[in-house]
């Protein structure tokens, strides 16, 4: 055989040993054009070396190096394959995962209960119109939740039945505590620690033994709001509810005024808002009793004050069309993810 012929053959055998390596998809294909090209008994480098013995012997050295030099290429592409293959497999640095291109994912924020977030607005609002904002104690002692709002110890809404009296527990002096029933509580305890003038608003939960359905929960929220100094009136009372509620829920929004009875204001009214047409209850209100005045030490002759309760799941409820008071206090994400 001729020196150009064996090294023809020999460059042929390179490239095709080269090409079926980088082929190889996986290990097992890698293995099988290994056997094929190096493989030691019928590996086709192997005939190739037979031709080596028919070359002249004056070329043989020649012919003997470009063999080496062929056969070392050959398993440089074995090696360089085996290498791509590993890589492969083995698992990505975080780096290697990261793509760029790829859609984020979302973090999903959470929010304020509507409840939070309509307190956050009755604040807001109220703030606007001077008042200050008081804290008062969900578990509460006769005197603030009773006695001192001119509610005496026979009166039926201190009935047991009515309220949600502790009772493996006492205001220390042998009275009784109860889960307080209204927010009428911080306007006693305000007036106790603060002279007039005051203007305050509490906002906060109130309980009573109440079965639930679409308007009645037996935890619900109240806004108590109290101004007393000298000379405040009805009408001071009617023009606060007003700007409050249009502020709230818009200029279109009415109230009205219906005369009703509370043991702390005298007069009292029961206030609506208009809704559909018709109206819907939104609390009581009316002017602080003398008795209420003269039991935390005020004198009913220097000053006078008006007071209200009003509900703020129906606030929240009318301003966003909600039916049922429950669904505020289901916790279904999906509902509460609407506000
Ligand atoms: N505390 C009353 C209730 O829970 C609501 C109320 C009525 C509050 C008249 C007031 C008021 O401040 O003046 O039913």
């Amino acid at each position: 055989m001729s020196l150009d012929q064996f090294l023809h053959e020999l460059d042929e055998l390179a490239h095709s040993a080269a090409a079926a390596f980088d082929a190889a998809a996986d290990a097992d294909a890698l293995e099988q054009a290994r056997v094929a090209f190096l493989g030691a008994r019928s590996g086709k480098l192997k005939a190739v070396q037979k031709g080596l013995g028919r070359i002249e012997a004056g070329d043989r050295p020649a012919a003997g190096k470009r063999f080496n030099e062929a056969k070392s290429s050959i398993e440089a592409a074995f090696e360089s394959a085996h290498q791509r293959l590993a890589a492969a497999a083995r698992p990505k640095s975080r780096d290697e995962q990261f793509d760029p291109t790829l859609p984020g994912h979302a973090r999903r924020l959470g929010r304020l209960h509507p409840i939070t977030q309509t307190i956050v607005e009755l604040v807001d609002i109220m703030g606007r119109l001077g008042f200050t904002v008081a804290y008062g104690p969900e578990i509460e002692d006769e005197w603030h939740n009773f006695q001192a709002l001119n509610i005496p110890p026979d009166h039926p809404a201190r009935d047991p039945l009515e309220n949600l009296y502790l009772r493996d527990a006492d205001d220390g002096k042998g009275g009784a505590l109860l889960l307080r029933s209204q927010t009428s509580t911080v306007q006693i305890r305000v007036m106790e620690q603060t002279p007039p003038p005051v203007r305050v608003i509490s906002l906060g939960r109130v309980y009573r033994p109440d079965t639930a359905d679409a308007t009645h929960f037996p935890m619900f929220h109240q806004m108590e709001g109290l101004w007393v100094d000298r000379g405040v009136t009805m009408a001071h009372l009617k023009s606060v509810l007003r700007l409050f509620v249009t502020s709230y829920l818009g200029k279109d929004v009415h109230i009205r005024f219906r005369p009703s009875f509370f043991p702390f204001t005298e007069p009292s009214v029961e206030v609506d808002m208009s809704w559909n047409d018709g109206w819907i209850e939104l609390g009581g209100a009316g002017m602080v009793d003398p008795h209420v005045l003269t039991s935390v030490g005020y004198d009913p002759e220097e000053v006078s004050g008006f007071a209200f309760g009003l509900g703020v799941e129906r606030l929240c409820m009318r301003r966003h069309g909600i039916t049922d008071i429950r669904e505020f206090y289901r916790n279904d994400a999906r509902f509460l993810r609407q506000f």
